[in-house]
């Protein structure tokens, strides 16, 4: 691989910016192949040289992954020119990285939101053919009933013709309101709310709790993201 500044790579992990990079290695901190790095414009192939940051080895990925615990507030897009973005709560460097929602939660909804800038991979866990369940907990107005549960089973369509294929409806708590996680295999436009209430139950409360085999980190408070294990990524290759 072609040679980048030293303060390049560091920093494109998103764990320091620019500036700090500069601050370790004028504190030696930075080593590349055993020895201290001299300056931030030191170039090196970032996937031959070892690079170990404040006694850290550095994994260079070509690719980025992210998980966000998304906050109500934002929208799941890369612009708007009026409000705040997922991309906010994310670090300058990593804003650099063209980095996009795989997917998107409604502005209210929160919970686990995946961002890569590796599109190929990306499309395959929205593309229907791969039948990638995303899971949803949800409170909602009234009481959720076994016939709920049947009428996702079997696949609803709903009055605004949207036809939605089977899906799951685990019902945790049922009152004046009620508690449940929805399993979804596809991604329509606002799909648990308008199902939900399409039986009469509106939701009051949506958060994405898990997407095929990932589960949201409950280390991550709202709002902050944490990079995919290669763990993590070496399953969401293979689903
Ligand atoms: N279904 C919805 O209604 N909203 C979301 O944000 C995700 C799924």
């Amino acid at each position: 691989m072609e040679k980048q500044r030293l303060d390049k790579i560091i920093a494109s992990t998103g764990k320091w910016s620019r500036k700090e990079v500069k601050n370790l290695i004028r504190q030696g901190m930075v080593l590349v192949d055993g020895l201290p790095a001299r300056s931030a414009e030191d170039k090196v192939d970032p996937e031959q040289a070892v690079i170990v940051v404040n006694g850290e080895e550095l994994t260079y990925r070509k690719v980025t992954w992210v998980m966000l615990n998304k906050p109500a507030g934002y929208l799941s897009a890369t612009e708007d020119g009026r409000g705040l973005t997922v991309l906010d709560l994310l670090t300058p460097e990593l804003r650099k990285q063209g980095l996009f929602p795989v997917g998107r939660l409604d502005k209210d909804t929160e919970g686990l939101l995946l961002l890569t800038n590796e599109g190929g991979l990306a499309h395959d866990l929205l593309s229907p053919r791969h039948h990638v369940d995303k899971v949803y907990y949800t409170r909602v107005s009234g009481r959720l009933t076994e016939e709920d549960c049947r009428a996702f089973q079997a696949g609803m369509t709903l009055d605004d013709g949207l036809v939605c294929q089977s899906a799951g409806l685990d019902i945790l708590t049922a009152g004046e309101e009620s508690e449940a996680y929805v399993t979804l295999r596809e991604g329509k436009f606002h799909q648990v709310k308008r199902m939900l209430a399409q039986r009469g139950k509106p939701v009051l409360y949506l958060e994405r709790v898990r997407m095929g085999n990932l589960t949201l980190d409950s280390s991550l408070s709202r709002g902050s993201f944490r990079f995919l294990t290669e763990e993590e990524l070496a399953l969401l290759r293979n689903l």
